[in-house]
């Protein structure tokens, strides 16, 4: 079992918080994505789930293990909490051939030869790039790093993936078609991946939920449908794609029916979506452009 869970994290710095009391958990065999914009602390938190950085305080566990804890003095290097990382830069060797690389996780890890020859080919052939097994990686297309980058997080079938926007330098073709070959992936490892990206399109077809975070707090965590249809915030909805959004006070609610008036004293615009609220409360009218049509 190999769910992970951060509980009370904080992470700085110098003198700036990225992450202050930061909470989540993804359950064993989902994939989870954060999404958020620019800045607001995605690959911080999985630096820190990898053991490349260190939190000040809070805990990191994978399955049943602690694998950080200031506070307990517990730290376990990132080759010691069973994790598979694929990074926005690839971050291949460049003197090495797709083999090599692929190879590599399983050589820190004291797999015999026969071993490495057998897991490397039968990750690559997963991949689509067993054919260029002895290329070196200077001479593949971007779209061919990636699929190795991939191979190589997987190919020791760590308990955790996580992934750090791997597709943003593919064009939007490639980008498609990698994304089902990152779900299948997951789905065949069986374990729990984490995912970041602030690509919105992309954390809602790929992901079991979505975690939306803003300056590095939690806005909302929802199925992918939940986070499309029913934003929690102001914040959610305008990243999330609702093109419309104006500031409104409940004027009648009935019958599972709201009416609210706009800030221009227009309306009442009445919703049917089953959202309750008592009159006089302010809220935000959010409206996707697809949905208005204008008579
Ligand atoms: N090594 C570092 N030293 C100082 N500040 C850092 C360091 N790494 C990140 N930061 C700061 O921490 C904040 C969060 O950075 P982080 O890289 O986690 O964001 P992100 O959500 O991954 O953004 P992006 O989508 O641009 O990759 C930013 O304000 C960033 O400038
Ligand atoms: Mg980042």
């Amino acid at each position: 079992m190999s769910a992970v869970e951060l509980a009370g994290l904080r992470k700085s710095y110098a003198d700036v918080t990225v992450l202050d009391d930061f909470s989540l958990r993804a359950n064993q065999g989902e994939l989870v994505t954060l999404l958020g914009p620019s800045g607001c602390g995605k690959t911080t938190t999985l630096r820190c789930i990898a053991g490349l950085e260190r939190a000040e305080r809070g805990e990191i566990r994978i399955g049943e293990r602690l694998v950080a804890c200031p506070e307990r003095r517990v730290f376990l290097p990132p080759n010691r909490r069973d994790i598979g990382m694929v990074f926005q830069s690839y971050a291949l060797w460049p003197h090495m051939t797709v083999f090599g690389n692929v190879a590599y996780p399983l050589r820190v890890r004291r797999r015999d030869r026969r071993e490495r020859q057998r897991a490397v080919m039968e990750i690559l052939a997963m991949v689509g790039m067993d054919s260029y097994a002895h290329r070196p990686v200077t001479e593949l297309s971007g779209g061919q790093q990636q699929r190795v980058a991939l191979a190589r997080a997987m190919v020791a079938r760590p308990a955790v993936l996580l992934f750090d926007e791997p597709l943003s330098n593919l064009d939007a073709k490639l980008r498609r078609s990698m994304r089902r070959e990152i779900r299948d992936a997951h789905d065949r490892s069986g374990g729990t991946s984490i995912y970041v990206t602030h690509d919105q399109e992309e954390a809602i077809t790929l992901s079991d939920r979505v975690v939306v975070i803003r300056g590095g707090k939690i806005q909302q965590v929802g199925t992918p449908k939940e986070i499309y249809t029913k934003p929690a915030t102001r914040f959610v909805a305008d990243f999330i794609g609702f093109e419309n959004l104006l500031t409104a006070t409940v004027s009648e609610a009935r019958d599972g029916s709201t009416a609210v008036k706009l800030m221009s004293g227009a309306g009442p615009v009445w919703t049917s979506k089953g959202i309750t609220r008592a009159p006089g409360t302010e809220v935000v009218l959010a409206a996707r452009a697809d949905e208005l049509e204008i008579g």
